[in-house]
């Protein structure tokens, strides 16, 4: 995309006008989609006014539980399972919101609720809010970073999250010039050498782990894989972690696999709500707006194998090895 193609910001991404002094004075890069740098990272200028506003105007509850992840790490689910949970008294499962809303619908963005100029809404939930971010956990406001609320940090095998990084690339931008521009062999290797949006993936994983040996009781670490093999047990663990475990009663009657089989993939991509509508481009960003299927692809671990060279996938195992080595965490 030429540099000067885009405007500096739609008016829909300026929900704080007081941003936009500061982000056109950080440095910027065009190759891809206009990306800033604040803060130590690259952000897309799109996303940015919402982190600021984050920063400068988000107040947590201690009952607050965030959902944190890396985008295309499983987010969607991530937010499917925690509303099902966390919900189960108000809604019978047969008659579920998530059968009639998108997960995101369910669970606010932070970020992209400020972005919008919707953080009133943000105000208004009531407690125990469950709220969502792709922020590093180093950029976080104190009020979630120093406070007691919960945090649920799910995380996937980078290669996999850059193949679905990639593919979700040509649905924002519209275009197949992207993907023959950037090959995934040219993203992994790119991010291999620190250039991404979000941080690397591994910065992202290991600022959320290394806030967890501060506070391991009120962070809990999921994996996207194990989450796939052992999707109760995992649930159960993310109950008992938000404080609303699954009674004798309710393992019992099968809760635990009711609310599995609600938010697989299979379950959630094929409802009408989750169909691709119309896309609609907006003029002003050249971004598409995404529909509902836009988050949801196949929902599978290794689809790296179809996608990136095995020595690239090697390489980027040899990164995510030298990345975690000596941090406890293991792949
Ligand atoms: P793939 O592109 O590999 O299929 P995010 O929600 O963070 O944007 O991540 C999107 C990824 O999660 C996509 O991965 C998507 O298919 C997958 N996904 C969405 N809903 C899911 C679900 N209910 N179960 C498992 N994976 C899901």
């Amino acid at each position: 995309m030429a540099a000067g193609s885009v405007p500096l910001l739609s008016e829909d991404a300026v929900p704080l006008q007081e941003c936009r002094d500061l982000i056109a004075s950080l440095p910027v890069d065009h190759r891809v989609v206009p990306v800033r740098q604040y803060q130590g990272f690259w952000w897309p200028e799109s996303t940015l006014p919402g982190v600021i506003a984050v920063q400068r105007h988000f107040k947590s509850r201690p009952d607050d539980v965030f959902l944190a992840t890396y985008p295309k790490s499983g987010t969607t689910w991530l937010k499917s399972l925690a509303f099902a949970v966390t919900t189960r008294s108000q809604y019978p499962l047969s008659d579920h919101p998530l059968l009639q809303i998108n997960p995101h619908q369910c669970v606010h963005s932070l970020e992209r609720m400020f972005n919008r100029g919707r953080s009133s809404e943000i105000d208004a939930l009531p407690s125990p809010r469950i709220l969502a971010t792709h922020m590093l956990h180093s950029v976080l406001p104190d009020s979630i970073a120093a406070s007691d609320c919960r945090i649920v940090y799910l995380w996937r095998d980078p290669k996999d999250v850059i193949v679905s990084a990639w593919h979700f690339g040509e649905k924002v931008l519209g275009t197949r010039e992207y993907q023959a521009e950037w090959p995934v062999d040219k993203v992994a290797m790119a991010h291999c050498e620190g250039i991404s949006t979000h941080a690397t993936i591994w910065d992202h994983i290991l600022g959320y782990w290394r806030a967890r040996m501060h506070r391991p009781e009120k962070i809990l670490f999921l994996r996207y894989e194990e989450m796939l093999a052992e999707p109760a047990a995992n649930l159960k663990r993310m109950a008992d972690f938000l404080g609303c475990p699954f009674s004798p009663e309710e393992e019992k009657a099968g809760m635990v696999e009711e609310i599995v089989t609600l938010c697989s993939f299979n379950n959630l991509s094929g409802l009408a709500i989750n169909k691709p509508s119309s896309d609609v481009t907006d003029e002003g960003t050249k971004l598409q707006l995404l529909n509902n299927a836009s988050f949801f692809r196949k929902g599978e671990r290794g689809d790296w194998r179809n996608h990136m060279s095995p020595e690239v996938a090697r390489r980027m195992d040899e990164m995510t090895m030298e990345k975690l080595q000596g941090s406890g965490l293991s792949f």
